[in-house]
């Protein structure tokens, strides 16, 4: 049988209405509610910055924060996420005026091709709130008193595989960041 099809100029009945804000900017899309948020971004909004590594969650590269908090965006529906905040990588920082993760990745070499560092940076930005807001983690010894050491930092960007080992200085920048309490 041959599919229906809205008629001409009609809106698809298929596709739902999403509204929500990246990167401070107010978005607009139909979508077919298949579409994981990863999609959405990158093929809907042509924000490419967020990589879609294993797209199962195995792997990070499509890490981003909704709400202030990171998730892996291949692993949920954009229609999810009516009337929430996204920041993506390119809503961190400019060229001109990098985000200090991003400066500190760059000073300590914390990457190399360079594919899992949008994650990386998505999740460093998450993880250091979570230490701020006392979240704890597998590895934190007592629940009332959640402090930074490299062993949490290490646990907490766990998620985010990187191909090349850039983890050594992965850990060195975000480190400093957190030592300066530049977290902007
Ligand atoms: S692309 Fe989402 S976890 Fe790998
Ligand atoms: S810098 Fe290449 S995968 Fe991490």
């Amino acid at each position: 049988m041959t599919p229906s099809r809205p008629p001409s100029g009609g809106a698809d009945p298929a596709l739902l209405p999403l509204t929500l804000t990246v990167n401070g900017e107010p978005q607009t899309l139909a979508l077919d509610p298949r579409v994981t948020l990863l999609d959405a971004l990158r093929e809907h909004l042509h924000l490419t910055g967020t990589k879609k590594g294993c797209d199962h969650g195995q792997c990070g590269a499509c890490t981003v924060l909704v709400d202030g908090t990171r998730i892996l965006s291949c692993l949920t529906l954009a229609v999810m996420h009516g009337g929430q905040d996204v920041t993506t990588v390119e809503g961190l920082g400019t060229p001109d005026a990098l985000h200090p993760l991003q400066a500190a990745f760059v000073a300590h070499d914390g990457y190399q091709c360079g594919y899992c560092t949008p994650g990386q940076l998505c999740s460093a930005v998450g993880a250091l709130d979570e230490l701020e807001r006392g979240v704890p983690s597998h590895v934190t010894a007592d629940l009332d008193a959640v402090t930074f050491s490299p062993d949490e930092l290490r646990e907490r960007l766990s998620g985010n595989i990187c191909r090349c080992a850039a983890y050594p200085n992965i850990i060195t920048a975000v480190t400093e960041v957190h030592a300066a309490g530049d977290r902007a």
